[in-house]
């Protein structure tokens, strides 16, 4: 069974048809990474997967469940599935391990000392063990989100989604990020990564989905998604983003 299923999904806002029926499937232990143009519906389809958007047609199924099901205990399926943001939203006015505690208490009812001492083993996995007790406008951005995972994997998650999070860093801490998610690549967790590291991309993921005005326009092995695309669309997208100084032929 797949960890992650999507069925014919559609989401619209207003007039604007922004999922035109996606199909999919992330299979345990996989890292499936989505690229394409902006506007293109990679962040609403992440947003999809643990319902902080509701679509208006299709199934998405995490572990087996039907969280578009209104019977679904939500809150029980959101807690299994980690998010990171392309801004990292932690909490500015708690340190850096209350935001690594706060919903392993709130949510997981773990007791202060259990949650403390799992944070801080997320906090050393994603090299911040000197920073348990700063706050978050006293780290860089790449500290913080690093934080943010650390935060996620706090929860013990089944599946982790990123939203480009590497794309409000300066180009100098990009790398710790990125060095951090490869980590977690080959601890077998399953992700889901909206990016347009295309270096990372070839380099870590199981498989590439290419997206294009709501659908998916190609996916596979990152050799051949990026390396040897078979649609006109998909190459047209790979060449601005690996030669951004391109300009096409008019
Ligand atoms: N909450 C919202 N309300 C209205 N329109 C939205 C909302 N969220 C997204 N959209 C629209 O949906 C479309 C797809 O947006 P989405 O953020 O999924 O694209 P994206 O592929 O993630 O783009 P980017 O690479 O710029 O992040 C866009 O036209 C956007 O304006
Ligand atoms: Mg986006």
């Amino acid at each position: 069974m797949a960890l992650v299923e999507i069925h014919d999904l559609h989401k619209s806002f207003g007039s604007n048809h922004v999922l035109r029926g996606i199909d999919f499937a992330v299979e345990e232990g996989e890292v499936v990474c989505v690229i394409g143009p902006s506007g293109s519906g990679k962040s609403t389809l992440l947003r999809c997967v643990n319902l902080l958007e509701v679509p208006e047609k299709g199934k998405v199924l995490v572990s087996g469940e039907d969280i578009t099901d209104p019977d679904c205990h939500l809150d029980a399926a959101r807690a299994r599935i980690g998010m990171v943001f392309q801004q990292f939203n932690l909490f500015p006015h708690l340190s850096v391990l209350a935001n690594c505690t706060v919903a392993q208490t709130t949510v997981l009812r773990r007791n202060a000392s259990a949650a403390g001492e799992i944070a801080r083993a997320n906090l050393d996995r994603v090299g911040l063990n000197d920073k348990v007790n700063a706050y978050p406008m006293q780290l860089s951005g790449g500290q913080q989100q690093r934080v943010a995972i650390a935060r996620a994997l706090s929860m013990d998650p089944a599946l982790m989604l990123f939203d480009e999070p590497t794309s409000a860093l300066d180009p100098e801490l990009v790398g710790d990020v990125l060095t951090v998610m490869r980590k977690l690549a080959l601890d077998g967790m399953t992700m889901l990564v909206v990016t347009h590291e295309m270096a990372f991309a070839r380099e870590v993921a199981d498989r590439v989905v290419f997206m294009d005005g709501g659908v998916i326009v190609e996916q596979g092995p990152p050799a051949e998604v990026i390396g040897n695309p078979q649609q006109e669309r998909t190459r047209t997208f790979l060449r601005r983003v690996l030669d951004p100084t391109h300009v096409e032929p008019t």
